[in-house]
C-alpha cells in the first residue's frame, strides 16, 4: 500500500512575515507565495500525491486592508494567465472551491476558463480554496439539501460539500508556525493527520514538503478503530468514515 498520500492540503501561511522581514510591502509576500505554490504542485507531481488543495484567500480576508484585498485579486488573475498553461501542461486538473458571487465577472471568467482547460487531466487534481471558509462550505451543504427537500445526513451532506468531488485530506500541512486550522476544511479533516512547520510559505521548499511526507509515513491510521484492527501499520486514504 502506497505511503504517500493521496491528497495533501495546505494552509500556505507566513507570507505578509516573509515580506515585513525584507522590508517589503506584504503583496511582494504574496507573489513569491505563488513561485513556492508552482514548486509544491510540480513537486506533488513527481511525488505522486492524487490531490493538493490550497488555501489562497479565505472568506475572512475580506477584512484586510484593501490594498491587499486588491492586490491579492490581482495575483489571483496574473496567476491564471501565467500558470495555467504550465499546469496544463503538467497534466494538472484545477478546481476553484468558494463563494464565486463576490469576486469580479474578469476573475470569475478567468476561474471557469481555466477549469475548462484543464478538464480533462489526470495527473494531479489542484482545489484552490478562494473565498472559502469551513463553516461557508458546511453552511451552503445544508442549504443545497434543505432547498430540495433531501434529509441531512453525514452522507448527504458529504455529497453537498464543495469538495465532494475528492476524498478527504490524508495530510493537512500549516507552514508559519501557527498551530490552529483558521476554518479551512472543518468538515474533511476530521481524520487527516497534521503537519505544522514553522517555515513561512515562500520558504517551504521541495526538502520541506519531503519532511511532510516523511512524518505522514510515520503515522498510523486507525479511524477510530484499534491498532491491531489495522494491523498495526497502513495507511487508508481516501476513506469515507460512515
Ligand atoms: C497567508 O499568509 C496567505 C494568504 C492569505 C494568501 C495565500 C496566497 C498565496 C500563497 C498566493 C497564491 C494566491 C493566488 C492568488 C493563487 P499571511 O498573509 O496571513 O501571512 P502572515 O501570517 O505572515 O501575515
Amino acid at each position: 500500500m502506497s505511503k504517500v498520500p493521496y491528497h495533501v492540503a495546505i494552509v500556505m501561511d507566513g507570507n505578509g512575515r516573509w515580506a515585513t522581514k525584507r522590508f517589503l510591502p506584504r503583496i511582494a509576500g504574496h507573489r513569491q507565495g505563488v513561485e513556492s505554490l508552482r514548486r509544491c504542485v510540480e513537486a506533488c507531481v513527481e511525488r505522486g500525491v492524487g490531490v493538493l488543495t490550497v488555501f489562497a484567500f479565505s472568506s475572512e480576508n475580506w477584512n484586510r486592508p484593501s490594498e491587499e484585498v486588491s492586490g491579492l485579486m490581482e495575483l489571483l488573475a496574473l496567476t491564471l494567465s501565467g500558470e495555467v498553461p504550465r499546469l496544463h501542461a503538467n497534466g494538472v486538473r484545477i478546481h476553484f472551491v468558494g463563494d464565486r458571487v463576490r469576486l469580479s465577472q474578469k476573475v470569475q471568467a478567468g476561474l471557469a476558463q481555466a477549469e475548462h482547460t484543464t478538464a480533462g487531466n489526470q495527473r494531479l487534481v489542484l482545489n484552490v480554496c478562494f473565498n472559502y471558509g469551513g463553516r461557508w462550505d458546511i453552511a451552503q451543504a445544508a442549504q443545497k439539501l434543505a432547498s430540495r427537500g433531501e434529509a441531512i445526513t453525514e452522507l448527504s451532506l458529504d455529497r453537498a460539500m464543495a469538495l465532494a468531488h475528492v476524498p478527504d485530506p490524508d495530510l493537512l500541512i500549516r507552514t508559519g508556525g501557527e498551530l490552529r486550522i483558521s476554518n479551512f476544511l472543518l468538515w474533511q479533516v476530521a481524520y487527516s493527520e497534521l503537519y505544522f512547520s514553522d517555515k513561512l510559505w515562500p520558504e517551504f521548499d521541495e526538502a520541506a514538503l519531503d519532511e511532510a511526507l516523511a512524518f505522514f509515513r510515520t503515522r498510523e491510521r486507525r479511524f477510530g478503530q484499534t491498532s491491531a484492527q489495522v494491523g498495526g501499520h497502513g495507511v487508508r486514504h481516501g476513506m469515507k468514515v460512515a
